[in-house]
């Protein structure tokens, strides 16, 4: 299915003829992984339908969740969107090209494949050069969701989409390691008050700091984003998420050889470099500031799943607000 046995390209970003091949393959229907600067994204042509069947296919992926447009700038928003509220020209203003998507109305021409039967679209102006450079030669949108086999981690590398999707798809576009490396806010711009489906880098504070009205945020994230299943984003082993605190009991203990830990505190780094009763442990830091751990966190997530590590112990980060985005992944990560 989808692109059945492929030779899947490996095409360099920084190539200006490689940008052009992908756009070639993209407007003859084929599938491309594209980086972003959150998440590589398995792109299609938006104004082809039997193209964008086949990122389904290859992803095996339910047929309702809609998928996001993504444009080149602003100005190609009316193409797509029906209505837009007055304070879109801030938040397009102020954080595109960058993680942030919005929903509204969709066109009578966007196909029910691309929003999954819903009424309205997602769209994006991602903040990637070779993206951008891409998204000006096809001269469409490109519907693309995360680049990985369905419920798996998203990919913040060409290697790991190659993992996932090797064969399936006519092509990767490598732009190197993602920037940020967590998916995009998603905000419902369709009334009055937006609201955010998905948290993501942009949070609630900075989307008030710039609109000054209020931003709804539902605690508990609606069906409203059918990708917001408890179970999602998942590794293949065993994932336990432990406070510091707990982390330092298990540590403290005899450990299993090859028990896997990811963390970011000093606390547990100089726990694990004294003692060497766990020296059998596959081990690796993250950033301790929000921004380096979230981009590091699907990288050393895949990297501990690839290991011989045999289950996944993870220091919990911090709860403060601008954390949200990342402990709601790492929830439906862990989730049984
Ligand atoms: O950062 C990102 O957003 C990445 C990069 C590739 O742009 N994309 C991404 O796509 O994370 P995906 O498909 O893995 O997640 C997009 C989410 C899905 O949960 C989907 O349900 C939601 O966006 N979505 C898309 N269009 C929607 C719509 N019209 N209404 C509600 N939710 C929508
Ligand atoms: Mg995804």
């Amino acid at each position: 299915m989808g692109e059945a046995s492929l030779t899947t390209l490996h095409l360099l970003a920084t190539d200006p003829s490689a940008v052009a091949q992908a756009a070639e393959l993209a407007r003859d229907g084929h599938l491309v992984a594209v980086p972003t600067e959150t998440v590589y994204g398995l792109a299609a042509d938006a104004r082809q339908p039997d193209a964008v069947k086949k990122i389904f296919a290859a992803k095996g992926r339910p047929a309702d969740h809609p998928l996001i447009v993504h444009l080149a700038d602003k100005s190609l928003v009316t193409e797509w969107v029906e209505t837009l509220p007055d304070y879109f020209d801030a938040l397009a203003d102020t954080f595109w090209p960058g993680p942030l998507t919005i929903v509204a109305k969709k066109q009578a021409h966007v196909s029910d494949v691309v929003t999954g039967g819903h009424p309205t679209v997602g769209i994006r102006v991602p903040n990637h050069p070779a993206m951008l450079a891409l998204l000006q030669h096809i001269n469409s949108g490109l519907a693309a969701p995360s680049a990985n086999p369905y419920k798996k981690i998203s990919p913040t590398t060409a290697e790991q989409v190659l993992f996932g999707l090797s064969g399936k798809i006519a092509a990767v576009l490598d732009g190197g390691p993602c920037e940020v490396g967590l998916e995009s806010t998603i905000v419902d711009i369709s009334s009055a008050t937006p609201r955010i489906l998905r948290a993501g880098p942009i949070t609630k504070a900075a989307l008030e700091a710039v609109l000054n009205i209020e931003v709804d945020e539902p605690d508990v994230h609606t069906v409203a984003v059918p990708g917001n299943v408890k179970a999602h984003y998942q590794p293949s082993k065993p994932l336990t998420l432990l406070s510091t605190e707990e982390l330092v009991a298990r540590l403290s203990g005899q450990c299993e050889a090859n028990t896997g830990v990811l963390y970011y505190s000093s606390q547990i780094e100089r726990m694990i470099s004294e003692n060497s009763a766990n020296n059998e442990l596959v081990d690796l830091k993250l950033g301790a500031d929000k921004a380096k751990y979230a981009h590091g966190l699907y990288h050393g997530l895949h990297q501990l799943d690839q290991s011989s590590a045999t289950e996944i112990l993870l220091e919990a980060p911090p709860t403060a607000p601008e954390w949200r985005d990342v402990n709601d992944r790492l929830m439906r990560a862990a989730a049984q």
